[in-house]
């Protein structure tokens, strides 16, 4: 295994690869069907492209709820039929999926609680601790409101179409 640190925009692997991932960045190639075609040149014929990105569960009801889930337009994240129409009208095959759900997100969220309240307990003197101090009182709350409800993530697991 080599780690390449760099922009992952416009990237595309020397050696044709087997599986080529992007999870949680698909604005590297401006959303999921853009990068899943970016990945898509890296990718050895008959390879697995594995995307992972963020989908509305629910659509939320309202400007507050979709501000508490981190993005000002409920544009901003498709539907999971949407995000799934697109890829499967972008010519890719859908052969695998995994998705998040409360539990599985409360896992993700509440690890960088502790580890903020960790690093702030470590590090009281740093600059950055009053902005940690406020996301930590607030973080939670925004969480439980509305993400935990209203967010879906999934990795989808993608061969093009013969
Ligand atoms: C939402 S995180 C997802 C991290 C991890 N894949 C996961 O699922 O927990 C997005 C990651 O993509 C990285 N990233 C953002 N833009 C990038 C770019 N243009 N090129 C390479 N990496 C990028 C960020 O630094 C961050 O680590």
């Amino acid at each position: 295994m080599r780690f390449l640190e760099a922009d992952a925009a416009g990237f595309v692997a020397d050696v044709p690869v087997d599986i080529a991932s992007c999870c949680g960045a698909t604005w590297i190639g401006g959303g999921p069907v853009g990068t899943a075609a970016l990945l898509a040149r890296s990718l050895k014929p008959g390879g697995l492209v594995l995307l992972g990105d963020v989908y509305w569960r629910e659509v939320p009801p309202g400007p507050e709820a979709v501000r508490g889930c981190g993005v000002e337009r409920v544009e901003d994240f498709p539907t999971l039929p949407g995000l799934v129409d697109d890829l499967l009208a972008a010519g890719w095959d859908l052969v695998e999926m995994v998705h998040a759900d409360e539990h599985s997100w409360d896992r993700y969220v509440a690890a960088q609680w502790l580890n903020l309240r960790r690093f702030i307990d470590a590090h009281p003197d740093d600059e950055i601790v009053p902005h940690l101090r406020t996301e930590l009182a607030e973080a939670p709350g925004r969480y439980v409101r509305y993400q935990r409800r209203y967010l879906g993530w999934g990795v989808f697991v993608l061969m093009r179409r013969t």
